[in-house]
C-alpha cells in the first residue's frame, strides 16, 4: 500500500468513527480544508518531476474523492442520529388532556352596558361619549339647575377641590366627578351645533357616574346610559314608545312598568320609570330604573338649539338597576364587591 493510500484508509477510518457533527468538521478541516494535510499533498505536487507529478496527482485526486465522498455520508448520518434525538426527546403525549387556562368572563355590568348599546345601535343612535371629570356648567348650569338646588351640594358630589366649590387646577373652573350622564347632552348637542347640524340628533352616552351614595340599591360609583332625541316633532309617546321598545328587547320577556310623575330641571314634563321587582319572600317592590322627560326648551336654548322649532326627549338609565332586574341580583353592591364567587355565575 503506498503511502497516500495508507493516509487514506486512516482518514476514512477515522471520519467513520466520529460521532458528532462538531468532530467531523474538524476532520474535514485538518483534511481538505486551506492547510489541511491533502491540500500540503496537491500544493507539494508542483516540486515533482512530471511523470512522477501525474501519477501522484491522480493518486491525491482519488484519495480526495473518497474523503469528500465519505464526509459527506457521514455528515448526513450524523445529522439524522441529531434529528432522530431531538425527536425523541421532544416528543409530547397528544392523548394527554389538555390544560387549562383558566378562563375569565365578561362583567355582568360590561354584559349590560353590550347589550344596552346594542339594542340603541339597533334603532339608529349614535354613540356619544364625555369626561368623568366634568364642569360645573356642563353637570349642572347648562341643565338649569338653579345655584342652590340640593344636588349640588357637597353630600350629594364629590368635587375635585377640598372648598367645595373652588377648582382644583387654578382655571377657576369647578372640577367635579359627574353625577350623571346628562352632560353628555349639552356636549353632543353644542358640539353638533357648532358643526352646523343642529338637528334632527339621536344619541346615547354609557358611562361611569358618581354620588355620595351606598345601601342595597345604591353605590357611589355606578353606570348611566343617558338617550337624547332631538327633532320637530318628538313628543312624549314618542319617549315612552322608545322605552317600552327598549325594556322588552332587553328583558325578552314582559316586566311590568310604570311611569311616574317626576321632576328634573332640565326636563319638562319629567318621569320616572319603575319596574315591578320580585322579591325572594313573594313580594314585589317597584325599582326605580331610569328618569326621562322632554328637554327643558332652556336647556335647547342653552345649547343654540331654537326651542320654537325643536323638541326633544331624553332619559337616563341606572345600568346596575337593569342588570339586577336581568340576572335576579337582589344587592346591587354584589357587582363591585369583586368576590368571585359571585362573578363566575355570569362568565
Ligand atoms: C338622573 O341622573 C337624571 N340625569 C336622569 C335623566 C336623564 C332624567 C335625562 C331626565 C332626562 P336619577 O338621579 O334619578 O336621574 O338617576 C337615574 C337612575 O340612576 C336612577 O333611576 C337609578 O336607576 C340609577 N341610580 C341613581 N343613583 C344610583 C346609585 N347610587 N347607584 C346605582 N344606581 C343609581
Ligand atoms: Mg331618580
Amino acid at each position: 500500500m503506498s503511502e497516500i493510500e495508507t493516509a487514506t484508509a486512516q482518514a476514512l477510518a477515522d471520519i467513520e468513527a466520529a460521532t458528532a457533527p462538531d468532530a467531523l468538521e474538524a476532520l474535514r478541516v485538518a483534511l481538505l480544508g486551506k492547510s489541511g494535510s491533502i491540500t500540503a499533498r496537491l500544493k507539494a505536487l508542483g516540486q515533482l518531476e512530471p511523470d512522477a507529478r501525474k501519477q501522484a496527482g491522480a493518486e491525491i485526486n482519488r484519495a480526495r474523492d473518497a474523503i469528500g465522498t465519505a464526509l459527506a455520508a457521514r455528515k448526513a448520518t450524523l445529522e439524522a442520529q441529531v434529528l432522530d434525538a431531538r425527536l425523541g426527546a421532544e416528543r409530547i403525549d397528544v392523548t394527554l388532556p389538555g390544560r387549562d387556562a383558566g378562563h375569565g368572563g365578561v362583567h355582568p355590568v360590561s354584559r349590560t352596558l353590550e347589550r344596552i348599546a346594542d339594542i340603541f345601535g339597533r334603532l339608529g343612535y349614535d354613540l356619544a361619549d364625555g369626561p368623568e371629570i366634568e364642569d360645573d356648567w356642563h353637570n349642572f348650569e347648562a341643565l338649569n339647575f338653579p345655584p342652590h338646588h340640593p344636588a349640588r351640594a357637597m353630600h350629594d358630589t364629590f368635587y375635585m377641590a377640598s372648598d367645595g366649590r373652588g377648582s382644583s387646577d387654578g382655571s377657576g373652573v369647578a372640577r367635579l366627578l359627574r353625577t350623571h350622564t346628562s352632560g353628555v347632552q349639552v356636549r353632543y348637542m353644542a358640539e353638533h351645533v357648532a358643526s352646523g347640524q343642529g338637528g334632527p340628533l339621536r344619541m346615547i352616552a354609557l358611562g361611569k357616574v358618581y354620588r355620595s351614595d351606598s345601601d342595597q340599591t345604591h353605590t357611589p360609583m355606578f353606570h348611566q346610559c343617558e338617550g337624547l332625541l332631538v327633532d320637530e316633532h318628538a313628543s312624549f309617546a314618542d319617549l315612552k314608545g322608545t322605552l317600552a321598545e327598549f325594556v322588552r328587547a332587553f328583558f325578552e320577556r314582559d316586566f311590568e312598568m310604570r311611569f311616574r310623575p317626576s321632576y328634573f330641571p332640565f326636563t319638562e314634563p319629567s318621569a320616572e320609570v319603575d319596574i315591578a321587582w320580585q322579591q325572594a319572600d313573594g313580594s314585589t317592590r317597584w325599582l326605580e330604573v331610569l328618569g326621562c322627560g322632554m328637554v327643558h326648551p332652556n336647556v335647547l336654548k342653552n345649547v343654540g338649539i331654537d326651542p320654537e322649532r325643536y323638541t326633544g326627549f331624553a332619559f337616563g338609565m341606572g345600568v346596575e338597576r337593569f342588570a339586577m332586574l336581568r340576572y335576579g341580583v337582589d344587592d346591587l353592591r354584589a357587582f363591585f364587591d369583586n368576590d368571585v364567587r359571585f362573578l363566575r355565575q355570569f362568565a
